[in-house]
């Protein structure tokens, strides 16, 4: 999977699953812009072990869940780097409480971070990518979305959301050759999950198929892959990289 000379765009790529996709995305020979919100240090470190490794990158900061942060941050992509071809939406957040307890805050602030980023972002690429009449666009949904999850009710229907605005954005891209596909990451261990009980994460892995957790590389490697040529005739799809943990 060569991705040389393709300009990625990934939003929350200081930590986590969204580091690995910027690094893997880099290995590949994309030119990765970096995005963080609050992590400037992470997402430099990001950054510096990208060109370490002989690859061009460059950290931004945008709060993606605002719609002015999301045009000025694809904008300064589009200036440096002169276009857009990979928009790999990965950006997310979570405040786990049963409903009974959820606040209006909380609700709001998660469905901004998880779903209305995904719009704001794409509305900001669109544009471009359409003139380009190419390109690839990687959002990053959550098997909570597919199958729900006590205590994440805000959580899943930000991720649920994710896949339906997906497959509607596939429909309208499609004619423009380009593709916009969903990735499903099962457990993950990162500073998202760290809040889980042992008892928690001991049932997710009985739970899963594969009995074990799966890590950050497995799924960048998806995401590679669907923004990647050899992905050239799939939209519109959700790819579940979870150990088998919520089969469709
Ligand atoms: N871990 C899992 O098991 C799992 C499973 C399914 C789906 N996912 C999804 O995978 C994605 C990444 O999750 P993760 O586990 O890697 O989480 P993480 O370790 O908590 O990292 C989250 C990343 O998102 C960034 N971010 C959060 N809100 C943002 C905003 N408003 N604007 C810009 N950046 C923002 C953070 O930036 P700062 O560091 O700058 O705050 C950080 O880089 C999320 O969409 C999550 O829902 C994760």
């Amino acid at each position: 999977m060569k991705l040389e000379n393709k300009i990625a765009l990934v939003t929350g790529a200081s930590r986590g699953i969204g580091r690995a996709i910027a690094l893997d995305l880099a290995a590949r020979g994309a030119t990765v812009a970096v995005n963080y919100n609050a992590s400037a240090a992470a997402a430099q470190e990001v950054v510096d072990a990208i060109t370490a490794a002989g690859g061009r990158a460059m950290a931004i900061q945008a709060d993606v869940s605002r719609f002015e942060a999301a045009q000025a941050l694809v904008k300064a992509v589009t200036d440096a780097y002169g276009r857009l071809d990979i928009l790999v939406n990965n950006a997310g957040t979570t405040r786990d409480m049963l409903l009974m307890s959820m606040k209006e805050e909380d609700w709001d602030h998660v469905v901004a971070a998880d779903l209305k980023s995904v719009f704001n972002c794409c509305k900001a690429a669109s544009r471009g990518l359409i003139r380009q009449r190419s390109g690839r666009i990687v959002n990053i949904t959550s098997v909570v979305g597919l199958a729900g999850q006590a205590g994440q009710t805000n959580y899943a229907a930000a991720k649920a959301g994710v896949i339906g605005f997906t497959k509607s954005l596939a429909k309208e891209l499609g004619s423009r050759g380009i593709t916009v596909n969903c990735v499903a990451p099962g457990f993950i261990p990162t500073a998202l999950t760290e809040v889980l009980t042992p008892e928690q994460k001991d049932a997710a892995i009985k739970a899963t198929p594969l009995g074990r957790f799966g890590t950050p590389e497995d799924v960048a490697h998806a995401v590679s892959f669907l923004a990647s040529d050899l992905a050239g005739y799939i939209t519109g799809a959700v790819l579940s990289v979870d150990g088998g943990l919520v089969m469709q």
